[in-house]
């Protein structure tokens, strides 16, 4: 098993990239993989999510080849899908599941989507009934809540004659797996396909749709895809993946916490669904300088630049929280350091992800000696005590390992984080790039 042990450090210099966007890098494949002729992909993450996606394709035909930097792509249009000969393992990401159910669910033939222990006990029941609603046959097993569906989801083929319908769709999630997924099956589809949220989630499904000639429009938080009129089809394309601000986070907010630190991320991902965790910082009066860089593929780009400083506590709720779904545990290392109360409301989605993260991020940051309050929607932190040094279960989760790594830094004495293999889901490499900067972490195999 692989640890990290971690210990307070002096400041934190210099600048550092991060990988590609993850949820960028999924949609990037599967575009690529369905256009007709061939695509140049740049900066994926690497990932073992992005991966994933990857290799599912793979299993149906597309073919990849790395040349340097640069992912080539075979892609085999919209017809040209074949069955695997197996299942499709999904590891441990729910963006690789969700959206893979609304590709395959309008095939001609059957599959079965599986995943590992954590993503088999995350809720399908929100892409299942819809997918149904428009025609799928698509069915997942029964599991911890009697109602839900869950991995792995068995899609069984459309037969001669049927196809999917249009749908008109209103989500009660603020969910972009969901919209994705809906929006991909709308793409095989007779008829609109219209998704209503009840905030907008991330975007890089439609900004991609619209870059390649989909007829998709947008208002608000509706998405309408119309493929009347439409030959079904786009060119291979070229796309450079934005950094991700999901993981730059985690440089961000450690350098703002470290006494003495200036850390530079260059070219992340600014896209407005997206920037909640900039607007957190803001908020909490920590000090990042943001220098956009222009656009490339439909998405904003920026230099971030965080400097050490006093940060102050804050309320998080609303549309916020959903601009900054992945980035609310390490926001809770911010408020640990803020003196006084942040409140974290409208973030009962947190339960459902890579692990349960309100009840995983109360239970790290009691082990720092932080006092927090778990609610059934968020968390209450008093912070602004010194941080005891803590023994870090992450749950298997990536982004909650990282959070204890910040944690570590500004902790007294030395922070051991357990079971850290999770962290290449989407950020290999790390805790090299946080030794670069000047962090004291070191990377250990010991014995399960
Ligand atoms: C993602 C959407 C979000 C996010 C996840 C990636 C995506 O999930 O938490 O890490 O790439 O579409 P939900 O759609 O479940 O909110």
């Amino acid at each position: 098993m692989k640890r990290f042990r971690v210990r307070p450090s002096g400041p934190l210099r210099g600048a550092v990239s991060v990988p590609g966007d993850k949820s960028i890098g999924h949609r990037a494949l599967l575009f690529a993989g369905l256009a007709e002729g061939r695509s140049r992909l740049r900066n994926l993450s690497g990932g073992l999510d992005n991966r994933a996606t990857r290799a599912a394709l793979e299993a149906m035909g597309v073919r990849f080849a790395e040349r340097e930097d640069v992912l080539e792509v075979e892609g085999v249009g919209l017809d040209g899908l074949r069955m695997p000969r197996a299942s499709l393992d999904c590891g441990n990401s729910g963006t690789t599941m969700r959206l893979l159910a609304g590709v395959v669910s309008a095939q001609r033939f059957g599959v079965r989507l599986v995943g590992d222990e954590s993503l088999s006990s995350r809720p399908m029941r929100r892409i299942v009934e819809p997918l149904r609603a428009r025609g799928a046959h698509i069915a997942g097993v029964r599991g911890k809540k009697a109602d839900e569906h869950y991995a792995p989801l068995s899609i069984a083929p459309l037969v001669e004659g049927e196809r999917l319908t249009g749908l008109r769709y209103e989500s009660p999630v603020a969910s972009a797996q969901v919209k994705s997924c809906l929006l991909l099956s709308g793409l095989w589809a007779d008829g609109v396909t219209s998704v209503y949220e009840p905030m907008l989630s991330r975007d890089h499904t439609e900004r991609m749709m619209m870059a390649l000639g989909v007829p998709l429009s947008t208002a608000g938080t509706i998405s309408v895809l119309d493929p009347d009129g439409w030959e079904r089809r786009w060119d291979g394309f070229e796309q450079t993946v934005p950094g991700d601000l999901s993981s730059a986070a985690f440089f961000l907010v450690a350098a703002a916490l470290v006494r003495g630190s200036e850390v530079e991320v260059s070219s992340v991902g600014t896209n407005p669904t997206r920037t909640g965790i900039l607007d957190a910082l803001r908020q909490a009066r920590a000090r990042v300088e943001i220098v956009p860089r222009g656009e490339v593929n439909q998405e904003p780009l920026a230099r971030l630049i965080a400097t050490h400083g006093p940060v102050a506590p804050q309320r998080l709720g609303g549309e916020m929280v959903t601009r900054m779904i992945d980035e609310v545990p390490i926001a809770c290392a911010l408020a640990a350091r803020a003196p006084g109360r942040t409140d974290i409301r409208d973030a009962e989605e947190l339960r459902a992800k890579e692990s349960d993260r309100l009840s995983a991020m109360a239970e790290l940051l009691r082990a720092f000696g932080v006092d927090v309050v778990e609610l059934k929607d968020g968390l209450t932190i008093h912070g602004g005590l010194a941080l005891r040094a803590a023994r870090a279960n992450a749950r298997g989760d990536h982004r909650i390992a990282m959070t204890a790594v910040v944690l570590g830094l500004v902790a007294e004495g030395e922070t051991i984080v357990d079971d850290v293999a999770c962290v290449d889901t989407s950020f290999p490499g790390f805790a090299a790039s946080l030794r670069s900067l000047g962090a004291d972490i070191v990377e250990e195999e010991v014995e399960a």
